[in-house]
């Protein structure tokens, strides 16, 4: 099984307690479908908090909402995808992000005989993506992921369940979004028309509740659990 997720910065990618963007809805999909959940942002700040060569590389890059060059995330995604906790599939947010990337995937999974059944489209209007980033608050160590208005942390006005502070990512923010986007319509877009020739893509509006997104998410998909 193999599922990836496109969409822009704020589509709802991930979110460990509720269900929105990217972000927001891969670790529903990894629950629900028992896959592995590889985020190569999430990798490569990893890398820039701990301050390895490929963090080296990255943050700059990434603090000026540009794309990382396709050689270091197919690296990320090469070595991920061999952990055992993807044996029985996987759910990749956030790449492929070019047609190089997409190009160099296929290479992958055929070498590791597997495959990818559903490319979800979360599609959402730019004119809303600046409210959610600005307002996304991050829990460093877990990766949960909050909204100041839409999904506000529960305990306390501005911590984690764990008491823990947030944190805000350095490109979250309206200047580093518009690079960000840009980046999006000029290098992803084209990833999607890639995925369409061969029938995979399903498009999703996700410009709703995430609660809403999610079942819109499950009743597109081919994937089964
Ligand atoms: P990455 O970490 O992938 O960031 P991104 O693609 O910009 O996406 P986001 O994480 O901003 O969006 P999301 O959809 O996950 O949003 P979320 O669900 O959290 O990449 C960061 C950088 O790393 C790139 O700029 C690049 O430099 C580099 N990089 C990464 N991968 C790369 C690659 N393959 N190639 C080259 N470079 C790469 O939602 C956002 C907020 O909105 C949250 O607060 C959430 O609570 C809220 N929200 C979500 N859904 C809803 C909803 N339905 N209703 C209300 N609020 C919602
Ligand atoms: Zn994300």
């Amino acid at each position: 099984k193999g599922v990836i997720l496109v969409g822009p910065p704020g589509a709802a990618k991930k979110n460990k307690k509720k269900k929105p963007g990217k972000g927001s809805q891969a670790p529903k999909l990894k629950d629900e479908y028992c896959l592995c959940h590889i985020s190569t942002g999430d990798a490569l700040r990893a890398a820039v908090a701990q301050g390895t060569e490929l963090g080296k590389k990255a943050k700059a890059i990434m603090e000026k909402g540009e794309l990382v060059p396709d050689d270091l995330v197919n690296g990320i995604v090469g070595e991920a995808i061999d952990s055992p906790q993807c044996a029985k599939g996987f759910i990749l947010d956030g790449y492929p992000r070019t047609v190089s990337q997409a190009q160099s995937l296929e290479k992958l999974l055929k070498e590791k005989k597997k495959n990818v059944n559903d490319v979800v489209q979360l599609d959402v209007p730019d004119s809303i993506l600046e409210e959610r980033i600005t307002g996304r608050r991050v829990h460093k160590a877990s990766g949960r992921t909050y909204h100041t208005k839409f999904s506000p942390p529960k305990q306390k006005d501005k911590d984690d369940v764990t008491g823990e502070p947030l944190i805000q990512r350095p490109d979250d923010t309206a200047e580093v979004l518009k690079p960000r986007l840009g980046e999006y319509h000029k290098h992803t877009s084209p990833v999607l028309e890639f995925y369409k020739q061969k029938g995979l893509v399903r498009r999703v509006d996700a410009n709703d509740k995430f609660d809403v997104v999610w079942e819109r998410i499950k009743s597109s998909m081919n994937t089964k659990k």
